[in-house]
């Protein structure tokens, strides 16, 4: 029960395979209380429901790119949970130049804009107004997830890559800024390619999926795993780490080639 007593609010848990969702039943094991929220569009699928009934927690509605949507979510947590957040975890990614299978050399400027908006920007307006309403307890912990695409090149994952790039850079600015006004931690999460909804919407998922099976000593990290990592963040186990990019990923991203890729 290592979370016992604190509070939170998770974004994205859209199906059962989503990462948010696994950290969602982690988090109600280990005794923490939150809210759950997702797009309105997103909900409207209504499997959520099922998350919200097995961890005894509510559902708000918000965009992450709309300000009142996120203001208003923060303050109704309070309200439901009877006080201050003790941790937050953005699971939120979406790239509509991905979905329309358009190359890195043919954006679409809009869509573009539109998943910097929905997957970099808004972990910064998250916490911004978090930390606007005075939201979050001293040594609080904020997570968001991040992907090796930030470093280095994965032809498919498009203008995805320098969005990640983007939140990393957030993670660290606001780390500082939030760790020097609250004492609140910020890090991001970059874990394996996952067979999640957002995940297997890459082109040539499956290839790079068995091709970091192979290169990684561990091999891939579960959605499990990356649940369980974030629990400790959430914890006071972790209370000096901050303004990190933690790879979560078998060891895929120190290894330089591995027996299995070279058929050795
Ligand atoms: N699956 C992978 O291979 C992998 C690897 C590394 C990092 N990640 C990251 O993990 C995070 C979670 O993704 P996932 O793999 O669990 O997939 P997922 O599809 O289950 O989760 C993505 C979530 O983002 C939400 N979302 C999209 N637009 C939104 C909006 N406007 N407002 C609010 N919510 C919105 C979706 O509804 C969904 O719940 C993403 O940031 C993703 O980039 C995934």
């Amino acid at each position: 029960m290592i979370l016992k007593g604190k509070r939170g609010i998770i974004f994205g848990a859209l199906d059962e395979k989503s990462i948010a969702w696994k950290v969602a039943e982690k988090a109600h094991a280990e005794g923490a209380t939150f809210v759950l929220t997702n797009a309105p569009i997103a909900l409207r699928m209504g499997t959520i429901n099922k998350l919200a009934e097995a961890t005894n927690s509510q559902i708000i509605a918000a965009d992450v790119t709309k300000n009142e949507d996120i203001e208003s979510l923060i303050t109704k947590s309070m309200e439901i949970l009877g006080g201050k957040l003790d941790f937050v975890l953005h699971s939120v990614g979406m790239s509509m130049n991905i979905r329309k299978g358009k190359a890195y050399t043919d954006l679409d400027y809009e869509s573009m804009h539109k998943t910097i908006d929905i997957s970099a920007m808004s972990f910064h307006r998250v916490m911004q107004l978090c930390m606007k309403q005075d939201a979050i307890n001293e040594w609080g912990s904020v997570v968001t997830l991040s992907y090796i695409a930030a470093q280095r090149v994965f032809p498919d994952y498009n203008e995805m890559g320098d969005t990640k790039a983007m939140l990393e850079s957030i993670t660290r600015s606001f780390g500082y800024h939030y760790g020097k006004a609250k004492k609140v931690r910020v890090n991001s999460i970059s874990q394996s390619p996952t067979k999640t909804t957002a995940g297997s919407g890459v082109k040539g998922f499956e290839g790079f999926y068995d091709y970091a099976e192979k290169m990684s000593p561990l091999g891939n990290a579960s959605s499990e795993d990356c649940a369980n990592y974030c629990i400790t963040l959430f914890s006071d186990y972790t209370r000096m780490v901050t303004m990190q990019n933690l790879f979560h990923d078998g060891g895929f991203s120190f290894t330089g080639v591995s027996y299995e890729v070279v058929n050795v």
